[in-house]
């Protein structure tokens, strides 16, 4: 077994001194041992973690899903990374049957390892499509650190990278007057999450949503959908668009697309999209974009995922957490404001922006991995693994509610603590 001082020492000195200090700040230094399920232990094997964020979906399926292991089992023993030049019969099933499971024309697939990535690549499709250069994005949403999904985020993500790109705009969200007063006659595209994580899960209302589509399609401006948190089941539906009845112009798949267990991105185009690569079928390629064993691993994530019985235990779990969530809602009023939830894409809403890296915390300490929006710290995501059972919750919410007691309890002392060090800052400056 590896020695957890040998590993702090070497991920200091040669991966993250920054990260290295900042988790041992907060006695959060755990370092990934086993992991099976909706758990996941330390190297030492002593502190167990129930998975409540999953990498933003990476995990839907858990931690080493039997089914997703076999196949990748079974991918080494025909294929390797193939060549990204070349025609591939994995990748072309795998871009199939995706094709299959979205609606209308959204046939084609551009294969990715990141979702920057496949991010950059539709904004490359909706420029080269319409001849435009202008993206409008949301405020707060997040949707990577590659060069043009960086450009469509906050500006602390940017701003230590030199100047903005050009052509990239953001608007609050779920504000249609603001959209349609940023689009002009050379704008190309509108990006969106359709439920944007890192803004702490706020669900946009079918009124927005559809305004949203009507405007871009007023002014022949594409819509793209980053799903890579909401898609694959994660909201009860296949895709978090079906909730809105509206048809997306690019769709945007990442995270649980492999498994938990071999990365692979895709970004589904609507059929006449595809002649941006007429004149030129290499101008975009990708080493490892749709590597052969991801085909397959992303082809039975699909299997599982679009599998009626397992979104409809997607929408049983998430009416069985929204009733705990109630009970909690209530014991704990005054500090814990608000649920936000479709299906298990869900974020417990905090009375201040102290409270989300306080609970991310105090639940780390009641043994339940759960992480703050980074753009509006007032929430902390809740993002159980789709596979998450009823008898998990009675694991789960005794320990939210200890963790959410003591989050309670810390709350003033924190404040007081940013108050007196505001004030020591003062006296040396
Ligand atoms: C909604 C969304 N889009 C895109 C990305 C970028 O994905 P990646 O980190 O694989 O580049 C993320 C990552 O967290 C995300 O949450």
């Amino acid at each position: 077994m590896a020695d957890k001082q040998a590993v702090l020492r070497d991920f200091c000195a040669h991966v993250s001194s920054g990260k290295v200090a900042f988790f041992e700040r907060y006695g959060m230094d755990f370092v990934m041992g086993r992991r099976e399920g909706i758990y996941l232990w330390d190297l030492e094997g002593k502190k167990r973690l129930i998975n409540l964020h999953c990498n933003g979906g990476v995990f839907n399926l858990g931690h080493r899903h039997p089914a997703i292991r076999m196949a990748l089992h079974e991918a080494m023993d025909r294929y390797d990374i193939g060549n990204h030049h070349l025609l591939s019969a994995a990748r072309a099933r795998a871009a199939a049957l995706l094709a299959s499971l979205m609606p209308a024309d959204l046939d084609y697939v551009v294969f990715g390892v990141s979702g920057g990535e496949a991010v950059d690549l539709a904004i490359k499709v909706a420029r080269g499509y319409t001849g435009r250069t202008k993206i409008v994005s949301v405020r707060g949403g997040y949707h990577g650190h590659t060069g043009y999904a960086l450009a469509t985020g906050d500006e602390k993500y940017r701003a230590p990278f030199g100047p903005p790109l050009p052509g990239f705009v953001q608007v609050p969200f779920h504000d249609a007057e603001a959209l349609a007063a940023a689009m002009t006659d050379d704008t190309a595209a509108v990006i969106l999450e359709t439920i944007p994580a890192t803004l702490g899960m706020p669900v946009p209302s079918a009124e927005y949503m559809q305004a949203v589509r009507r405007l871009c399609d007023a002014r022949g401006v594409l819509l793209i959908l980053d799903e890579v948190q909401a898609g694959l089941g994660r909201t009860g539906k296949l895709w978090a668009f079906e909730h809105y009845d509206i048809l997306p112009d690019m769709v945007v798949l990442g995270k649980g697309l492999s498994g938990g267990i071999y990365p692979i991105t895709a970004t589904v185009l609507r059929r006449p999209l595809e002649r941006v690569f007429h004149p030129d079928p290499f101008v975009h390629v990708s080493t490892f974009g749709g590597a052969e064993p991801g085909c397959v691993v992303m082809q039975k994530v699909l299997e599982i995922t679009s599998d009626p019985a397992f979104l409809a235990h997607v929408n049983d779990m998430a009416a069985r957490i929204a009733e705990r969530m109630a009970e909690l809602l209530e014991r704990h009023a005054g500090f814990l404001t608000g649920f936000r939830q479709k299906g298990l894409m869900m974020g417990l809403e905090m009375v201040d922006a102290y409270c989300g890296p306080l609970l991310t915390k105090t639940a780390y300490d009641h043994g339940l991995l759960m992480v703050y929006a980074n753009n509006d710290k007032r929430v902390c995501q809740f993002l159980p693994p789709l596979i998450i059972e009823p008898h998990h919750l009675d694991e789960i919410f005794p320990r939210l509610d200890r963790a959410l007691k003591q989050a309670r309890r810390l709350r003033p002392l924190l404040k007081l603590r940013e108050r007196v060090g505001g004030i020591f800052r003062k006296e040396k400056s």
